[in-house]
């Protein structure tokens, strides 16, 4: 028995809303993976590392000093004791961190990385590759759906309450670009593992689906 609850799926799915909803209702901690990938993106970005040169981006990832501050909720993220959790949420960091995350270098890093995190705690690990990949013996699997009308709808106000501008069609193509990088790469792409629950959540509000997730939990 260990306790590891895995919700993977696409950008807008819902899953990192569902996934700190679930873990504060369970008295879980949440692992936000995405975030990781997102923060050697930055480290990258701001040392002119090509996002082509795995050896470059595994020596990115070896210096990298990240640490969840979990005090706070949101959890924020810290590189070095800064608090990146704001400037890793751009337009830009979205594609980024979907390039960087397609080299062997970066996947290996970040696998050991979280397991070393997850390691005897009880944790809600959320991201692409959980429940195949990193955390392939956690007793619960999700994989959260939707479509990508709606995915793009929630990602589009998520933009607008950050305060920025965008344009609709801008961050549905996006987002669709940034799926097909992550369920076409070789390593680790994007899929429900075979033991996973799927949810579909075009229609459902984040609270529906983690009633749907605790109910499942009790079975
Ligand atoms: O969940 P997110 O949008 O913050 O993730 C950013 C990128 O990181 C995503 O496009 C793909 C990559 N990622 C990954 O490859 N594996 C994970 N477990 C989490 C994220």
């Amino acid at each position: 028995m260990n306790h590891i609850i895995t919700i993977d799926g696409p950008a807008g799915s819902g899953k990192s809303t569902v996934s700190r909803m679930l873990a504060k209702r369970i008295g879980y901690s949440y692992l936000d993976t995405g975030a990781m990938y997102r923060a050697v993106a930055l480290v990258a970005k701001r040392k002119s590392v090509d996002f082509r040169d795995g050896e470059g981006l595994g020596r990115v990832c070896r210096s990298l000093d990240l640490q969840f501050d979990r005090e706070e909720d949101p959890p924020r993220l810290l590189l070095c004791g800064e608090d990146i959790s704001e400037l890793i949420r751009s337009p830009e960091l979205d594609m980024l961190s979907s390039k960087v995350s397609a080299v062997g270098e970066v996947r290996q890093a970040m696998t050991d990385l979280q397991r070393k995190m997850a390691k005897g705690g009880r944790f809600v690990a959320e991201g692409r590759d959980m429940g195949t990949v990193v955390f392939p013996e956690a007793n619960w699997k999700f994989y959260l759906t939707a479509s990508i009308e709606v995915r793009a709808e929630r990602r589009y106000k998520e933009v607008l309450a950050r305060g920025e501008a965008a344009q609709k069609d801008v961050v549905k193509a996006d987002l669709k670009k940034r799926d097909d990088n992550d369920r076409m790469r070789p390593l680790s792409p994007l899929r429900p593992a075979e033991d996973a629950l799927t949810i579909d959540s075009t229609a459902l509000t984040a609270e529906a689906v983690v009633e749907v997730i605790l109910n499942y939990l009790k079975t």
